[in-house]
Order: C-alpha cells, then sequence, then structure tokens
C-alpha cells in the first residue's frame, strides 16, 4: 500500500537568511522525503516564510519597506539555498498568503463556536512615543535583583534572574528610549486549560510513536507541571504585522497562531495550483501529517498545534519529529568568533553540496542530540568514506568495461544465487527501516560496510591483473560488471542522500532514476554504458579557510583595512537611536599593557571598567604605542562585544582608535583618552 504524506519542516522567520541550522534540517527532511519518494509513496512536502510579527515589522521599517517588501525581499533569497543544496520542496509559501488568512481565520472561528476562546483585559507596558505595546524583548531597564544596567524585560543577562517587565527600575522602550506607560487592552486567549484540552493532550502526547521520547516526557512535564497549562494569548493590538481577527478590529493574531497554519496554507496553495482538493486530503484518514522542526519549538508543535487542529476540527498531527542543533567545533555558531558557516558563502567557494548532505547525514539519528561539524572530521568522512570507499569502486570499474568490452557489461552470471550480490541486496530492508527512522548515521555505515566487502572484492579478484592477459577477457568483464552492479545497488541506496551523485550515476549506467524496488533488478546482459565521468572530488581540508569567517578584527586594523581600500571614506549606513545605545561605551583604565609575542600588530591590554570588573582586549595598536605609554591611561572601550578567540587568547572587548582612511599617507593611529573627571565605569553616550 502507497502511503499519502504531507511533510513539512518549520516555517523560517523572514527576517533573515538561512543559517546552517536551516539548511540542517531541510537536508535531514529532504533525506526522508526522497527515499519515501523511491518507495512510491505519494509525498507533498512543503514549506513557507513565516511573514508575521513584531520583529518583522519593525525590521521592515527601519528599512524603508512595507513588511510585505521586506518579506518579498527575504524570500526572493531563499531559491539559491534550495536549489543549491537540492532540498526539494514541492512548495514554498508565505503565512501572509491569502490560504493562511481564511485558514486562522477560520480556525479561530471553529475554535470560538466550541468555547475555547476567551477574553481578559490586561495591563501591559506601552510605548507613548512609538504608540504600540511593548513585548518583554522591547523593554530595557535596571535588573530588580542584581542592579545591573540595560536588562531585557524579562530576564536579567548578568544575574540571570527571571522576573516580569513591570519589576525593571527605570524601564526604557528600545525602540524609542520613552519611559512606558501601563495601558489596558482586551486580549483573546485560547482556552488551553480546559480539561478536555489537557485530556486530549495528554493522550495525544503519549500516543504510539507520534513523539521521540524526550520529547513526549517534556510534554508531560509541561502537561503535568504543578500550574498546569494557562491559558494562551493568541491576540495582538495594532500596529501589528498579522492576520485580523474576525470582528475584532484593530486585532491581530499573534505570529505563532498563524505561523503552523502556515503549513495548511501551503499545502491548500499547491493543491490549488496542481488542481487537487485539499479539504478531501485533509480528510482522508489516510493522510499522514509529519512535521520536521528545531527543539526549541516543540512546546509550539507539541501543545498548541495540536489543540488548535484538535478543537477546531481539523486533522491533528501524525508525527513531530524534532532534532537539535548544529554546533561548530563543539560551541554554539558565532560570527565575532570565527565559527559562523554561512551556507551561501559554502556554495560560493565551490564546496560540494552533496558533501554537506553526505557529512550531516553521517551524524544524524532520531535522536534531539545537537550535531557538531568539525573541519577534520568532515574531510575524513568525505575523503575515506564517501570518495575512498564508494567512488572509488566505480573509478575502479568502469575503465575496463570501457576501454575493453565497449562499455557492454556481461550480466549472464547474474542468478538469484550469487551470493555476492545477494548479500548487498539483502541489507535493502535495514536501510530502508534506518531511513524511515531518521537513523542516517546508522544506514550510512551499514552502506559502508558493504562497500569495503565490494572493494574486498576488487581486492581479491584483482582486475587489473586480469587485464594484462586476453585470455581472462571473460573474467575481467565478469569481475567489473559484478562492480558496477554492485556499485549500482549502493548508490541506489545513497540516492535519497546523494540525489546528485546518483542521477549521474543512472546517466553514466544509462539507466531510469531508480526506485527502491529496483534493488531487485540487474543491468541486462549487454547493456551497454556509457564512458564514466568523474562523480566527486575530494575535499582539500585549505578550503575551510575560506568557508570559516575571519574572527573580527580589532577596530584599529579594521580602520587601517578600509583606509586602504578607498582615498575618501563614505560614511557608514545611518543607523537610529536603537542601534547605536546597543553599544555599551565604557570609560576603561589600562592598568596593564604588554606587546605580544609573535604579533606585529597586537598589544595585550588589562583595562579596569569600573565596578572591580576587568577585561582583556588585544588591540591591533603596536605601531603606534609602546605598552608603557598606555599604562595608567584613560580611555574608551566597547564594554558588551562578544568575547572573541583569537590567535593569542580571548579578547574581550575592543578600545576605541582614530586612525586617517588614507592610512598610507597618514599613519597616524590615536587611542581615544576622556577629559579629566571621568572615571572606569562611567558610560559614553
Ligand atoms: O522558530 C521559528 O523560526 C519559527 N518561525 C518557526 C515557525 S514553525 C511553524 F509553526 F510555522
Ligand atoms: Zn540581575
Amino acid at each position: 500500500m502507497t502511503r499519502q504524506l504531507f511533510v513539512t519542516t518549520a516555517l523560517p522567520y523572514a527576517n533573515a537568511a538561512f543559517h546552517l541550522g536551516h539548511i540542517m534540517e531541510y537536508i535531514q527532511a529532504d533525506i526522508w522525503v526522497r527515499h519515501q519518494r523511491m518507495m512510491g509513496n505519494a509525498v507533498h512536502f512543503v514549506c513557507a516564510d513565516d511573514a508575521h510579527g513584531a520583529p518583522i515589522m519593525i525590521a521592515a521599517e527601519k528599512a524603508n519597506l512595507t513588511p510585505q517588501q521586506f518579506v518579498a525581499q527575504i524570500a526572493s533569497g531563499r531559491k539559491q539555498y534550495l536549489d543549491g543544496f537540492h532540498i526539494s520542496f514541492d512548495n514554498w509559501h508565505s503565512t501572509d498568503g491569502a490560504e493562511n488568512h481564511e485558514l486562522s481565520q477560520d480556525i479561530y472561528r471553529k475554535l470560538k463556536a466550541a468555547g475555547f476562546i476567551a477574553s481578559k483585559v490586561i495591563e501591559q507596558f506601552y510605548d507613548p512615543v512609538k504608540n504600540m505595546f511593548l513585548a518583554d524583548r522591547y523593554i530595557k531597564g535596571e535588573c530588580p535583583k542584581c542592579h545591573a544596567k540595560d536588562q531585557y524585560g524579562d530576564s536579567c543577562e548578568v544575574c540571570s534572574a527571571v522576573y516580569s517587565p513591570t519589576e525593571l527600575i527605570n524601564p526604557y522602550s528600545v525602540l524609542t528610549g520613552a519611559v512606558p506607560v501601563m495601558k489596558s487592552s482586551e486580549h483573546f486567549f485560547f482556552k488551553l486549560s480546559d480539561p478536555k484540552c489537557v485530556a486530549f493532550l495528554r493522550e495525544w502526547a503519549i500516543d504510539g510513536n507520534r513523539l521521540q521520547s524526550e520529547v513526549a516526557n517534556k510534554a508531560r512535564e509541561w502537561l503535568d507541571g504543578e500550574d498546569g497549562l494557562g491559558d494562551w494569548d493568541i491576540s495582538r493590538d495594532a500596529p501589528y504585522f498579522g492576520i485580523e481577527i474576525p470582528d475584532q478590529p484593530g486585532k491581530y493574531f499573534y505570529v505563532w497562531l498563524d505561523a503552523p497554519v502556515g503549513y495548511l496554507a501551503s499545502l491548500k496553495n499547491y493543491f490549488n495550483k496542481i488542481g487537487r482538493d485539499f479539504d478531501a486530503f485533509m480528510a482522508d484518514p489516510a493522510t499522514e501529517q509529519i512535521h520536521f522542526i528545531g527543539k526549541d519549538i516543540t512546546y509550539f508543535h507539541t501543545l498548541f498545534w495540536p489543540a488548535m487542529l484538535k478543537f477546531s476540527g481539523y486533522k491533528t498531527p501524525d508525527r513531530v519529529y524534532a532534532h537539535g542543533f548544529v554546533t561548530v567545533s563543539g560551541e554554539k555558531m558565532s560570527k565575532s568568533r570565527g565559527t559562523g558557516i554561512s551556507p551561501l558563502k559554502y556554495l560560493d567557494i565551490g564546496m560540494n553540496p552533496e558533501w554537506l548532505r553526505y557529512y550531516l547525514a553521517a551524524k544524524l539519528n532520531a535522536k534531539v542530540e545537537d550535531i557538531d561539524f568539525s573541519a577534520e572530521d568532515f574531510t575524513a568522512r568525505i575523503n575515506s568514506d564517501l570518495i575512498g570507499k564508494f567512488v572509488n569502486i566505480a573509478s575502479r570499474a568502469a575503465g575496463f568495461i570501457s576501454k575493453r568490452f565497449n562499455g557492454q557489461v556481461n550480466t549472464l552470471w547474474a542468478t538469484d544465487t550469487d551470493s555476492f550480490l545477494t548479500s548487498i541486496r539483502s541489507i535493502a530492508p535495514e536501510i530502508q527501516a534506518l531511513y524511515e527512522g531518521r537513523e542516517y548515521g546508522k544506514a550510512l555505515r551499514a552502506i559502508m560496510e558493504q562497500a569495503d566487502i565490494i572493494n574486498a572484492y576488487v581486492d581479491a579478484n584483482k582486475p587489473w591483473i586480469l587485464a594484462k592477459d586476453p585470455a581472462n577477457d571473460a573474467a575481467l568483464q565478469e569481475v567489473c560488471s559484478r562492480l558496477l552492479e554492485a556499485f549500482r545497488i549502493l548508490t541506489l541506496y545513497l540516492k535519497p542522500v546523494l540525489p546528485e551523485v546518483a542521477a549521474q550515476v543512472e546517466s553514466w549506467l544509462n539507466i531510469a532514476p531508480m526506485q527502491w524496488s529496483d534493488v531487485a533488478t540487474t543491468l541486462p546482459n549487454g547493456h551497454t554504458i556509457k564512458p564514466y565521468q568523474h562523480l566527486l572530488t575530494r575535499v582539500e581540508p585549505s578550503i575551510f579557510e575560506a568557508l570559516f569567517d575571519a574572527p573580527t578584527a580589532p577596530v584599529a586594523e579594521d580602520s587601517a583595512e578600509k583606509a586602504a581600500s578607498a582615498n575618501i571614506e563614505e560614511l557608514s549606513a545611518e543607523i537610529s537611536i536603537d542601534d547605536f545605545t546597543k553599544i555599551d561605551l565604557r570609560i576603561a583604565k589600562i592598568i596593564d599593557c604588554v606587546a605580544v609575542e609573535g604579533s606585529t600588530k597586537l598589544l595585550q591590554l588589562t583595562l579596569d571598567i569600573g565596578d572591580g570588573r576587568t577585561r582583556n582586549v588585544f588591540s591591533g595598536i603596536k605601531s603606534a604605542y609602546q605598552p608603557e605609554q598606555l599604562i595608567g591611561k584613560l580611555t574608551v572601550m566597547v564594554a558588551n562585544l562578544a568575547p572573541r578567540k583569537m590567535k593569542f587568547g580571548v579578547s574581550e572587548g575592543m578600545v576605541l582608535a582614530a586612525s586617517a582612511s588614507d592610512e598610507k599617507a597618514n599613519p597616524g593611529l590615536y587611542i581615544l583618552e576622556p577629559w579629566p573627571g571621568a572615571v572606569p565605569g562611567m558610560r559614553v553616550s
């Protein structure tokens, strides 16, 4: 029986380009989907931009665009990534599409009719300058506990205290700097606390294999927690970029209400294009609805989303598959630390997308574990496994068939009892089950074990020795034909991971695109293959120098670089006061300063920034100052710059220095010094 699958990946916010985490999720889902298609199952694989919400509205405003224009701009950049990494979505839509407006409103109306919507007047901070309510992240102030300045409205980054924005001392709006005022407004709530809802979720979360065990446990914790489930605030007041709540002018759905509805909207949009009946498909009990998501959004997908669907009479999800994050060399990706990987840069510098697909697949399993990207590991897996074991088989057999036998294979030997090939074929159900269970790492290991067996066959039968004596032609043709057949089966196994390589192999072997059932077929006797063309190149480890962004350079080096490239330096793009206030500039006293051994540019400064806090900073000012000239001086530093690892140690900020743009003609470098009276720790604004 063929299955009928509706598969999604999480909808990315339309305010930024894809990062490696997005691509990893798409590759994970794409491998699963391609495998299902090879099984002959009907798959509809869709995604969309998550277009709504305050951050996108504000970003659009800053860019001087309407939110729609802003989202369209981001959306237009998606294709190059998706095509680039061979992600085979059937449709890409937007949560701002007409289908999503209709479906979200329909779900809301049905929830309301079923008694699951309540309204309540709540008080919230409001920016009187911008005339809008402020979400917690748009309010900052002094931590009520440790008195650290400029902490967000929900928690303190210094002492980790959690509080509500109303507890902040001297709160201010991040958007305008204005002092927020309390204002009340009517909000709409989805009654998650309704006993019917709790009972439903409890069952849904533990039923069958719907959730991974760790996710099911988490859901149970949320459901059985002391406070139970609170009702969910699903409305936001204008101005908001979102979908209007029916019959409630000026009220919009909170972005997280309409975002998952976007899954359905994208499918509906797709079905409209291909002339299929969306309602009938969703009403069909055979339809399986499967969501691939990151571990950070399980709450939404295991509580809100199934409950919304259930009580509005829609089909509920059959599976939610959560994955972990991608780390780089064991750390969270960070641009400034030089561990950021831009997927576009990966493609631009000519790295093969199938290397990444293979590498990620080799590390993926069915658990909610983070996976680490390491250049050494990447190189080893591609060069030793993929090239050394797999591609090698083709190159060892191809030449003889082309040159000695006119490209013709002889498969007269192929009978059901050919033990060499039978054993390679026999793992097909195991590989298939591993793909189905998202145990890609195990699948690739099992495939590579077969590659080892095949390579051992080459070594045992030595075609290059057979080729020396024409009397062995029949044996040579047989050995090489067997190898080609074995290689064809391995390619079939790897096809969900390596779709382009598989297409090249199919073209080279002169065969139709392989389905899973082709594992049982054999190249016909006398079949002619085309001349072999190299399938994949090896990874040169030096490529990683281009892949990883260099850590952010200290300011003096940075400005020197700029000066070299232009005589007149343009003023930088305009920024808002909000952008400026993000930079925490402090008066710092240079309490120690030494030259950095091995560096012609750097001095290492120890800075006192008040209240007993010191910072270690590397600065590219060695050409201008002797260390002893600086000790005891006051200067200005960027105190909230993310620490970055440099060759000589971790730099915890940046001191400010002036330099001319035409550095060659005017090489001076001048560190800033405040007027007398300033003391360490004072804020510079
Ligand atoms: O966390 C995110 O990036 C959200 N944009 C995911 C939404 S998934 C779905 F619900 F739309
Ligand atoms: Zn604090």
